[in-house]
């Protein structure tokens, strides 16, 4: 199957980034390298690092990359960003990006299981390894699949759901994508599921986040990302859920914060400057020519620091 992914905010993420022909950058998430290839054809004596999980995106993204001899694609995951710095022995980095969660690609394979439209292997797993998405809904405590659906999903029918799935599985384990999407839908009461589009929509993003530890990824990856940045180095974010896009903001928030001291003292006492500059103030959000074109820039938000001071 041919790798189609139409990258979300493209022109507003190379300003954001200021693209450098002489800078060091690192995408994180490259995908079929919509967004790799253009920082690659900005550069001359620059490099740019293109990692992704997915063996699938590594294939899409190497072919994509080819004639960019500046371009260096990397398999691993980008909680792992620092060690891959270090790996290649870089100097600090004019920037890095980070395009979170799934490509078209990995929601239209059906085989891949990211989608509950179409029948298919409970899969989800981007990195085509370790545990699945049946492996979570056929093991995991009924207390376990609740913290997951509501924490992740923010599903208020966790309970319901999570009680549905292990009374389901003590007869027949889940093995297909929509057998537990129907099984989600009958636990839902029947007003409510008419509100919010597809009745196993937020469950199933609640699997995929649990599937691939993609809050985790994220929560490693902000410190050492900022770390390994170049000063006035930037780094920009793209999430697609609001618990993505408030970690990132309270991080950013906290690299341009810079004296730490109770409000009610009278000066400063700390000497702390701040370590970053929003370049967003207000998250950049889509265009209304990409929204027309582009379904899944409706919930896209970038968000971008520079680097003050190390
Ligand atoms: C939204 S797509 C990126 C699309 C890309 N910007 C483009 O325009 O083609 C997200 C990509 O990030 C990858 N990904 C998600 N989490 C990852 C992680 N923790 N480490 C490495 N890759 C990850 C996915 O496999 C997917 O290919
Ligand atoms: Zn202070």
């Amino acid at each position: 199957m041919e790798f189609s992914h139409r990258p979300v905010l493209l022109n507003e993420t190379l300003e954001a980034l200021s693209v450098q022909p002489d800078g060091v950058y690192i995408d994180g998430t490259a995908g079929g390298a919509g967004h790799s290839s253009e920082i690659a054809k900005r550069l001359t004596t620059g490099r740019l690092i293109a990692i992704d999980k997915d063996p699938d995106a590594i294939e899409a993204a190497t072919a994509r990359l080819a004639p960019y001899p500046q371009a260096t694609v990397v398999r691993n995951d980008f909680r792992n960003i620092r060690a891959v710095w270090e790996e290649l022995s870089l100097p600090p980095v004019s920037g890095v990006l980070l395009d979170l969660g799934v490509s078209s690609h990995q929601l239209d394979c059906a085989g891949r299981g990211f989608s509950y439209h179409s029948e298919a292997p409970l899969d989800m797993r981007m990195s085509q390894q370790g545990m699945s998405a049946a492996d979570v809904v056929n093991t995991y405590s009924a207390a376990e699949l609740i913290r997951v659906l509501r924490d992740w999903g923010e599903e208020k029918f966790a309970p319901r759901i999570a009680n549905a799935i292990v009374s389901r599985r003590e007869k027949e384990p889940f093995v297909t994508t929509t057998d537990l999407a129907e099984t989600i839908r009958a636990a839902i009461p029947a007003a409510a599921r008419r509100e919010g589009g597809h009745p196993a929509k937020r469950s199933f993003q609640a699997l995929r986040i649990e599937v691939n530890g993609e809050l985790d990824a994220l929560s490693r990856a902000l410190d050492d990302a900022f770390s390994i940045l170049a000063v006035g180095g930037r780094l920009a974010i793209i999430t697609f859920q609001s618990l993505e896009d408030r970690m990132v903001k309270r991080a950013f928030a906290e690299y341009a914060t810079g004296c730490t001291c109770p409000p009610e003292f009278p000066v400063c006492v700390c000497g702390k400057t701040p370590r970053g500059r929003l370049v967003t103030r207000k998250p950049v959000t889509a265009s209304k020519t990409e929204l027309e074109e582009n379904r899944r820039s409706h919930s896209a938000k970038l968000r971008c620091i520079e680097k003050l001071k190390d």
